[in-house]
């Protein structure tokens, strides 16, 4: 009895502190630029822990932004009790009345540019413990831009060195842009959401229409189109760390007949993409900075046809590396692809794409197959720095019979290509070609082993031609070694007795 009084004595303070915190919502609050600048604003107070909302408020703030300025907002929102519906949350709808709902947040950034945004929340069933601080940016303009010129005739796309840099590009016809996301899963959402701070112009400077922001873009499975040659991208203050987040950029000319477009990235396994190309092409690219990292497409299922390219999609299709079906999954899947930017394009049809970024499932061969090895840059033109050698190693999971033939290969300058095979540790078949030692190309070799390996090297920073083998890989019935090996035994046994008697 005691001790429930003392409780509800605790709760009535704990509720009534609370309360005193909360003010009562008379219309629409506005928040302006203090004087001076720098100071933060607090709503509903600074208090370590946020005040408690209680159910069924509702209230929006107005945050004012003058041309040419920033807002940034840090915002919690903790409704005291979970209920599934999710009946009360806070919007967030930004200065292009773009609407974001937050159903709960520790601390949550938004970004504001002139003429401002608002915040509105809606408790409803569950209180809610709610707080946010404003501070404001008189100079939204960063001190320094990286440029950029993209042409239809560009088989790569331009890809954004860091994002905490100005970025204008500059098209033949028209920009378009898509979001890279972040590689590392490890606090995804997080960088993700920093992408909120990258802001994408319709023009040559800030006061150009915003698109929208980098992560709007990569919700969007869109790509966002310039209405004239330039675009501008800028991220706000204050810097937020995106990790390696980029933005590709690439002439509308060659992807103006894309509808769904984006990019993905996942680790290992990524989920099945859906691709709808049956009434206009639908497309995904992934990245993989410098080259260092393969896809290894594993399966498509569905209708159409899947067109996959080392670059950009392109309307001559001279970066164009391979086509699928469904039926090709049997024979022809899985098959790495390398390249800096790999863009896959369906039409004429609905598919389900699977891809990994674990190269292994491309590099064990465990069944019959038929497929291709490519130097990294392969029809990119481009040139891997800082290295002068590049190593395939393909294993089987048995005795395989690997027949291959090249069907290019710059052996230019310094550059030479090793093909051994590899049975037991020995090399059972192994040559070098170079400027002297030219290959006939579209010759088939063959030699049965457990391993392929593919040494492609030349001069520092000038590798580049590159190579494309095709290859036919096919499990050798293990019978006639076991036959030799019990020849052997007979004969050493032999052997034997002979020396015995
Ligand atoms: C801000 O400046 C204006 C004009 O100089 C002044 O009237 C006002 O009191 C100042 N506000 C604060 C909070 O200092
Ligand atoms: C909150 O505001 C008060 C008075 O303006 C100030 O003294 C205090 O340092 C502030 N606390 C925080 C956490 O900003
Ligand atoms: C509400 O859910 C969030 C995450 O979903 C959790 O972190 C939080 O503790 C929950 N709050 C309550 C009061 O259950
Ligand atoms: C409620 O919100 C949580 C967190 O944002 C989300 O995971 C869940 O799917 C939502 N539930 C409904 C019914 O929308
Ligand atoms: C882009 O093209 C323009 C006009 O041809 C040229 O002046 C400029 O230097 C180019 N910029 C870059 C970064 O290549
Ligand atoms: C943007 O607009 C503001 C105000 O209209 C003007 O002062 C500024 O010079 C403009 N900036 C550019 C780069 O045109
Ligand atoms: C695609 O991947 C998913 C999940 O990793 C898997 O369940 C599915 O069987 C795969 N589809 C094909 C056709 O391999
Ligand atoms: C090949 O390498 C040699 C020795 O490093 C060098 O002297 C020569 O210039 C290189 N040749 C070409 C065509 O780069
Ligand atoms: C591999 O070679 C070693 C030594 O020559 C031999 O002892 C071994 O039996 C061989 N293994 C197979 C699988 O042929
Ligand atoms: C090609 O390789 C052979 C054998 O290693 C070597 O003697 C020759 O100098 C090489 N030629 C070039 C152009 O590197
Ligand atoms: C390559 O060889 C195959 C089989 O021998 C032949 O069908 C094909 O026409 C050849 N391709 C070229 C480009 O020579």
């Amino acid at each position: 009895m005691h001790s429930l009084n003392f409780f509800c004595l605790i709760l009535i303070i704990l509720l009534g502190a609370g309360a005193a915190d909360v003010p009562e919502c008379t219309g629409t609050v506005q928040f302006n630029p203090p004087n001076r600048t720098y100071d933060v604003i607090w709503y509903p107070t600074n208090s370590s822990v946020a005040p408690t909302f209680p159910m069924n408020y509702e209230c929006l703030y107005q945050i004012n932004v003058p041309q040419g300025w920033s807002s940034y907002i840090e915002l919690k929102f903790l409704p005291t009790t979970n209920t599934t519906a999710n009946n009360s949350f806070v919007q967030v709808i930004d200065f292009n009345q773009r609407v974001e709902i937050i159903y709960y947040t520790d601390l949550d950034k938004f970004y504001f540019i002139a003429p401002g945004g608002r915040i509105k929340i809606s408790t409803k069933d569950t209180s809610a413990q709610f707080q946010f601080s404003v501070q404001w940016f008189s100079e939204i303009n960063p001190d320094r831009y990286d440029y950029a010129n993209v042409t239809e005739l560009d088989t790569q796309p331009y890809i954004t060195n860091y994002l905490f840099k100005g970025n204008q590009v500059t098209a033949e016809t028209r920009v378009s842009i898509i979001t890279i996301p972040p590689s590392d899963s490890y606090l995804l959402e997080t960088h993700l959401k920093a992408l909120r701070s990258i802001l994408i112009f319709d023009g040559p400077n800030v006061n150009s229409t915003c698109l929208g922001t980098a992560l709007q873009l990569f919700n969007n499975n869109r790509q966002y189109v310039t209405s004239g040659r330039v675009v501008t991208v800028i991220p706000l203050q204050p810097i937020s760390y995106w990790s390696d987040s980029q933005l590709m950029f690439q002439d509308f000319e060659n992807t103006k007949d894309i509808t769904e477009y984006r990019s993905v990235y996942c680790l290992g396994y990524c989920d099945p993409i859906v691709m709808d190309g049956s009434k206009t092409p639908s497309a995904f690219s992934t990245f993989s900075p410098s080259g260092y990292a393969n896809d290894c497409l594993m399966s498509v299922s569905g209708t159409g046809n899947l067109d996959v390219y080392y670059g950009g999609k392109t309307d001559s299709k001279s970066n164009l590396i391979a086509s699928y079906s469904e039926a090709s999954n049997e024979l022809m899947l899985p098959q790495m692809l390398r390249g800096v930017v790999r863009t896959y394009v369906l039409t004429g049809g609905i598919a389900t794409v699977n891809i990994t970024h674990n190269s292994d499932a491309c590099l064990i061969m465990k069944k019959n197959q038929k497929g291709f090895i490519t130097s990294p840059f392969y029809k990119t033109g481009l040139t891997r720095l800082f290295s002068h050698i590049d190593s395939i190693f393909i294993y089987s999971d048995g005795l395989y019979k690997y027949t291959f033939n090249i069907q290019d290969v710059d052996l230019s300058q310094n550059n030479s290509l090793r093909l051994s095979v590899i049975h037991n540790k020995s090399r059972v078949y192994d040559i070098l070609y170079n400027a002297t030692n030219l290959p006939s190309l579209n010759e088939s070799v063959s030699a049965v082993g457990t391993e392929w390996d593919i040494k492609y090297s030349g001069d520092y920073d000038r590798i580049n031609g590159g190579y494309f083998i095709k290859y036919d890989v096919v499990k050798v019935n293990s019978a006639p070694s076991y036959l030799s090996n019990f020849v052997a035994t007979v004969v050493s046994v032999w052997f034997f007795l002979c020396m015995m008697f």
